[in-house]
């Protein structure tokens, strides 16, 4: 097994001209790296989840937009940009719902914007604003994690669902920062992961990347964690999130709502981790989030020897849900931990660190 806090989830090839990435279709029974130098391929990395997770999904595009960068033919600067802005609505295109991708290409967009000059010039600029990003990444989980590990004690139960780990990130990831670095520090905690349906980013990756990291962990069916807080077993709840609202509404991994209510009922914190890349100031509710759907098949097929429902059932398979803001008792960014009124706190983070 893998130490993953050792190893980046995310990043460019030796010779910057490829996209490399863990193929986290193949976990946890394999450990496959892909380079991708094609828009196909980066594409369809990120949509059939082999890249996943918000921020890793958004480091992906930055770095996957650059690599493609380098091989528009165009020396033209107006005709360059065009292609640029062909691309990156593609790779747009590719996930609807986590802001990070939109977030990372428009960062990438607007360094072509404003540029004027040579185009190996615009090139380069846009391979240092990827390793920005990138780099970026690192620094703002551990910060989240540094955040985080102040509201553990020793021996807590911790509960967290789907993946919002060093897999869903460059490096640390979100709601397992505070976990990673309680480990550091030699805290004992223990950790309750869902296993996550349909696409079992709980139990195929959560589950592994903290065991191999030596943290003592439980996997859980989804339908468990009421149960598991009944029982008196989960102190605190860490999630990730794709999209945070103005209001606080966080959209999240299928089930993120649940889990939420569940806590609520047990009076168990309830913690949203969600860097400020991950935070979308232009829509004031998650109403206005678009929450992806996804194939039949990864509910009556996939996983199974067998189909395990009945030929044409009608199947229903929404991606994220949302949990309303006063579910969630604080959310933890870079920044520090905001408290509701969530309007306020967030809109004084934008304007304190120009965002
Ligand atoms: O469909 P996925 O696997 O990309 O969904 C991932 C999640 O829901 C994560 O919790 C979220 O992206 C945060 S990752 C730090």
């Amino acid at each position: 097994m893998v130490d993953f806090k050792h190893f980046d989830t995310v990043d460019f090839n030796k010779d910057e001209d490829a996209l490399r990435i863990i193929d986290q279709t193949k976990l946890p029974n394999k450990l496959e790296m892909l380079e991708l130098d094609d828009e196909e391929s980066i594409w369809d990395a990120i949509h059939y989840l082999k890249v996943r997770g918000a921020p890793a999904i958004g480091v992906a595009a930055a770095i996957g937009i650059a690599v493609l960068s380098k091989k528009i033919k165009e020396d033209d600067l107006i005709k360059f940009k065009e292609e640029f802005n062909r691309i990156k609505k593609y790779l747009e295109s590719s996930r609807p719902t986590a802001v990070n991708l939109f977030w990372a290409l428009d960062r990438m967009g607007r360094i072509t914007e404003n540029f004027e000059g040579q185009k190996d010039d615009l090139i380069k600029l846009l391979v240092d604003e990827a390793i920005k990003i990138r780099e970026e990444d690192i620094e703002v989980c551990r910060k989240i994690g540094e955040y985080g590990l102040k509201l553990l004690k020793e021996n807590y139960g911790v509960l967290t669902h789907c993946n919002a780990g060093s897999l869903a990130t460059v490096k640390y990831g979100t709601a397992t920062a505070p976990m990673y670095l309680a480990k550091e520090k030699g805290m004992d905690i223990r950790v309750y992961a869902d296993e996550t349906r349909p696409l079992l980013q709980g139990a195929r990756l959560t589950a592994y990347e903290l065991n191999a990291a030596g943290i003592d962990t439980t996997l859980i069916c989804d339908n468990m964690s009421q149960t598991v807080m009944r029982n008196g077993w989960v102190d605190i709840v860490f999630v990730g999130c794709d999209r945070v609202a103005l209001n606080g509404d966080a959209c999240n991994k299928i089930g993120t709502s649940m889990v939420a209510l569940a806590a609520k009922r047990n009076k168990i914190p309830f913690y949203v981790c969600a860097p400020t890349s991950t935070i979308d100031f232009s829509i004031e509710s998650g109403d206005d989030i678009v929450i992806e759907k996804r194939k039949d098949e990864e509910i009556t097929d996939m996983w199974y020897k067998e189909k395990m429902a009945p030929e044409g059932i009608k199947v229903y398979n929404p991606a994220f849900d949302l949990t309303d803001a006063d579910l969630i008792t604080g959310i933890i960014t870079e920044y520090g931990i905001i408290y509701p009124p969530y309007k306020e706190a967030l809109m004084k983070i934008k304007e304190e660190h120009n965002l």
